[in-house]
């Protein structure tokens, strides 16, 4: 299998989020899916878009360096493929195929507690790739704390750089679109990370295992591995996480649209959380994120990296590892142009961009 990508580039249009026509509808419907009428869903793309620049003239980088540090390392590029559950669905290749290919290209991965692969074998893959970016855990709480310590600590036995602890998901339920497309896993769905104690039955029974504070405060205790809480959108949390020290960085998101409905764009709430931790911890943002112009938006705003989604599905479902590699390979370069027609030759330089609306978007 290449993993080094030779098609011709694409045209350089955003990546629409539309699955291959052959791929089965259930399986679309959960990728795709957002909770309620899908407002946020459709708000997290849409805020990117209305986001504009207004550049300075003769001022183009002889290099554009597109390294950045997060957690205190140096990684090739500024972005990681989000956490996402059952790719398996997507393609046979599933969450190994989208790894390695990612880790080729020089992206960082976050492997989903929902991954179809074991935990060791993403890592034992990724790590021997000597231009790959990050590789991150992410742990649902699911059980009491000792199965998501063990957890916790089996993905630092396998070499997992950090621990990205989901904080906006207590519960989930079927969106709209996989109720009437009948969604539903397959009997015997390979989910070989997932503690035995997975939440099954009522509503009572699940608000009972929902992550609280004090929880992250103990994990955050016994951790040696830097923890991130992804899912924060109040300034106020944000805030709470540097004042009481409980996580190494932060991510901005909704979870893609999927769980609540009426959440703010992440485009929207990133500015305010910036400003709550003014630069005490590292923030990353997903949630609509399309093309690479999104990414340097993202970065203009102040993000240290971004995380992408559904379009890496998009990219695995159409081609297995091959789809992903070249899928971040246009990224990258779609990026490293954006900054130099931008005048800038670094991620970091981005923050000095004047940033204006665009009334336009569509
Ligand atoms: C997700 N997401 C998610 N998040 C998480 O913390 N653990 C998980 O297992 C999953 N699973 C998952 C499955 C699918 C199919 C999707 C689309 C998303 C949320 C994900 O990490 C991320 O927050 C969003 O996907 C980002 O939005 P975009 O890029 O998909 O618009």
């Amino acid at each position: 299998m290449t993993l080094h990508a030779t098609q011709p580039a694409p045209s350089p249009r955003c990546a629409a989020t539309a699955l291959p026509a052959g791929m089965d509808a259930a399986a679309a419907a959960y990728f795709l899916g957002g909770a309620g009428d899908e407002i946020t869903l459709r708000a997290n793309e849409r805020a990117w878009r209305s986001i504009g620049w207004l550049p300075r003239v003769l001022s183009t980088p002889t290099q554009v360096d597109i390294s950045t540090t997060l957690l205190g390392q140096r990684w090739p590029t500024p972005w990681l493929v989000a956490p996402m559950a059952h790719l398996r669905l997507a393609h046979p290749e599933a969450e190994l195929g989208a790894a390695l290919a990612s880790a080729v290209q020089g992206a960082g991965f976050v492997l989903s507690t929902q991954a179809t692969v074991p935990l060791e074998a993403v890592a034992d893959a990724v790590r021997a790739e000597p231009q790959r970016g990050p590789l991150w855990f992410q742990l649902y709480p699911y059980g009491g704390r000792e199965d998501w310590w063990r957890l916790a600590q089996r993905a630092q036995r396998a070499g997992y750089e950090a621990i990205v602890l989901t904080v906006d998901a207590p519960l989930q339920w079927p969106s709209a679109r996989e109720q009437d497309a009948g969604f539903a896993l397959p009997p015997d769905w390979p989910q070989p990370n997932l503690p035995a104690a997975a939440p099954r039955g009522t509503l009572e029974t699940l608000l009972g295992c929902a992550l609280r504070w004090d929880d992250v405060a103990w994990l955050r205790r016994r951790l040696e591995l830097p923890l991130v809480l992804k899912g924060v959108l109040h300034p106020d949390d944000a805030r709470r996480i540097c004042d009481h020290n409980l996580g190494d960085a932060l991510i901005v998101s909704n979870h893609g649209g999927r769980v609540l409905d009426g959440l703010p764009a992440t485009a929207q709430a990133l500015p305010a959380v910036l400003a709550a931790v003014d630069g005490r911890r590292c923030v990353l943002v997903d949630g609509g994120l399309r093309c690479a112009a999104d990414a340097v938006k993202a970065l203009a705003l102040g993000a240290d990296a971004v995380l992408v989604g559904r379009p890496v599905v998009q990219a695995l479902a159409q081609d297995g590892a091959r789809g992903v590699a070249r899928f971040w390979r246009h990224w990258r370069d779609a990026f490293q142009a954006t900054l130099a027609l931008l005048g800038c030759a670094s991620p970091h330089e981005t923050r000095s961009v004047t940033l204006i609306p665009m009334t336009d978007a569509t």
